[in-house]
């Protein structure tokens, strides 16, 4: 009897246990779903998240800085205490800037006498740091994002726990898309933790792509490595996504909506789906998630409750990737309309700065170019003519050779595409794009326009454009010239190399050739 009783105890501790476990996962979810619902735009969301990581370190502040590698710089993505103002420093100054350079986190436990702190930011705000622990935080590919700095313990000073709680909170922070976009490696572990806790046998996160009219698999089980592309006016998922409403379906084969085609190709036994909409911050539809086949019976409230607080989540990292992706999309386009609007004043020429920009790619990526170089590279390849929109037909389009007085005329459409790629106001990114762009005629030994730049003095960029840009030109026919072969055209530009063009790029240009063929 005792026995029976103990085995009976020790069962229901267990259960007791389970639930709580269970409970926690819920109410761990439903916080950040509350939270984020409050403050979807991370944002908003930062100085409620920058306060807790102060009170849970004991600390009277905390700043959280990203690095621009282009400009050197630090800047405030949030400084508590400074809400409302941004703080740049240079990289190499500080502490902050030593743990990014290094790579390591640092604990000082008096700042003033400490050499390598900058007492700078202590002057604009008037707070006087005294222990300071500043921790780097990195990127997928190991590249230093940024790092999260803690001023003043309340205790006096960091202790070695305190050290591994800054770093992993650095990197929490990271993981949580406050500092990066969301990508497919940070949503599986969240797909996968929610079918443990939903204990389904499958999990899937779709998101819709409107212009194409249908979802596509940012991550699915069963079928890693494919994305899977189902039209958006099918099946349970297309469904939810049109409607926006969760659908929790007990036996699939006797639900008319269920289309099993997918199962008889798969030789897969769906029984039992849950699957509930992933609404951004306007309420617009952006996605579903999808778990199917609850292990030993049928979704539960509980587990739709589960499935909306995660939808939350996803939606906040989705829709920050999704913004950043339009933006960037718009962006391109925008370009090469641009870029076509000076090519269409020209028939002969059309397609030359496309040309000139698939040249100059080619010769970055055989010098090694990273792809934020080439971003940059691409962008003043395609508007290295703008200026030319602002030149008279009758000289550009002239058949024979110019006069001194046009030649000098042709010459200002180099100013003149600075001067509106500095009005466009580009991305910071961007910066030196008008200056890349304007540089192309300059020649290494000075002899080019419109500054007479030598070699030193003139963008590497810019340097790339001038190869890529000749080669097009005597590659192509023009009123003036017939288009001449690839090899004549090599000829050509290896005569002037070492003074008008860099040898280097004029290799990985005919290397680049010869490899596109
Ligand atoms: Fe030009």
């Amino acid at each position: 009897m005792e026995g029976v009783l103990s085995e009976e105890t020790s069962d229901l501790k267990k259960e007791i246990q389970q639930l709580s476990a269970e409970n926690e996962r819920l109410t761990k979810f439903i916080e950040i779903g509350e939270a984020i619902f409050v403050e979807r735009n991370i944002d908003q969301l930062l100085p409620l998240i920058m306060s807790k990581i102060s009170k849970a370190l004991n600390a009277d502040r905390s700043t959280l800085f990203l690095v621009d590698w282009d400009s050197m710089e630090l800047w405030t993505k949030f400084a508590e205490g400074l809400e409302s103002d941004r703080i740049i420093i240079q990289l190499k100054m500080g502490l902050v800037g030593v743990s990014v350079f290094t790579r390591q986190l640092i604990n000082v436990t008096n700042a003033y006498q400490d050499p390598r702190f900058n007492s700078n930011i202590d002057q604009i705000t008037g707070f006087r740091t005294e222990s300071v622990i500043s921790a780097p935080f990195f990127d997928k590919g190991n590249e230093v994002m940024g790092a999260l700095m803690l001023l003043n313990k309340k205790t006096g000073f960091f202790t070695k726990e305190d050290e591994e709680k800054t770093l992993e909170t650095a990197s929490r922070l990271t993981e949580m898309g406050c500092v990066t976009d969301l990508d497919k490696d940070k949503v599986k572990p969240l797909v996968y933790d929610l079918r443990q806790s939903t204990e389904c046998e499958r999990g899937s996160l779709f998101l819709i792509d409107r212009e194409k009219g249908e979802l596509f698999s940012l991550v699915a089980d069963g079928l890693e490595g494919h994305e899977i592309h189902l039209c958006l006016n099918l099946g349970i998922a297309g469904l939810v996504a049109i409607t926006g409403k969760e659908i929790n379906i007990q036996d699939a084969y006797a639900d008319s909506r269920f289309d099993k085609s997918k199962d008889e190709r798969t030789g897969y036994r769906t029984r039992c789906i849950l699957c509930v909409p992933i609404k951004d911050q306007s309420g617009e539809i952006i996605g579903v998630i999808e778990t199917i086949n609850k292990k030993g019976g049928i979704f539960t409230d509980s587990d739709k409750d589960l499935l909306k607080a995660l939808s939350t989540f996803v939606a906040i990292s989705t829709e920050n990737a999704i913004l950043f992706h339009e933006q960037h999309r718009q962006f391109k386009r925008i370009l090469e309309v641009l870029a076509a609007s000076i090519d269409a004043k020209d028939p002969l020429t059309a397609g030359h700065s496309q040309n000139v920009t698939k040249y100059a790619v080619g010769i970055a990526r055989e010098l090694g170019f990273g792809e934020t170089e080439i971003d940059v590279l691409t962008v003043a390849a395609l508007l290295h003519d703008y200026g030319k929109l602002g030149i008279a037909d009758n000289i550009l389009k002239k058949p024979g050779k110019l006069t001194p007085e046009e030649f000098e005329h042709i010459k200002e459409h180099v100013v003149n595409t600075r001067n509106i790629l500095n009005k466009m106001h580009l991305m910071r990114k961007y910066r030196d794009v008008p200056l890349i762009a304007s540089c192309h005629h300059e020649r290494l030994n000075g002899s080019g326009y419109t500054d007479g730049l030598k070699a030193h003095e003139t963008p590497f960029m810019a340097k790339i454009i001038a190869v890529a840009d000749v080669f097009e030109a005597l590659t192509s026919k023009r009123y003036y010239h017939e288009a001449l072969s690839p090899e004549k055209a090599f000829d050509i530009l290896k005569q002037d190399v070492g003074t008008k063009f860099d040898e280097n790029i004029v290799i990985s240009l005919e290397r680049y050739w010869y490899k596109k063929l």
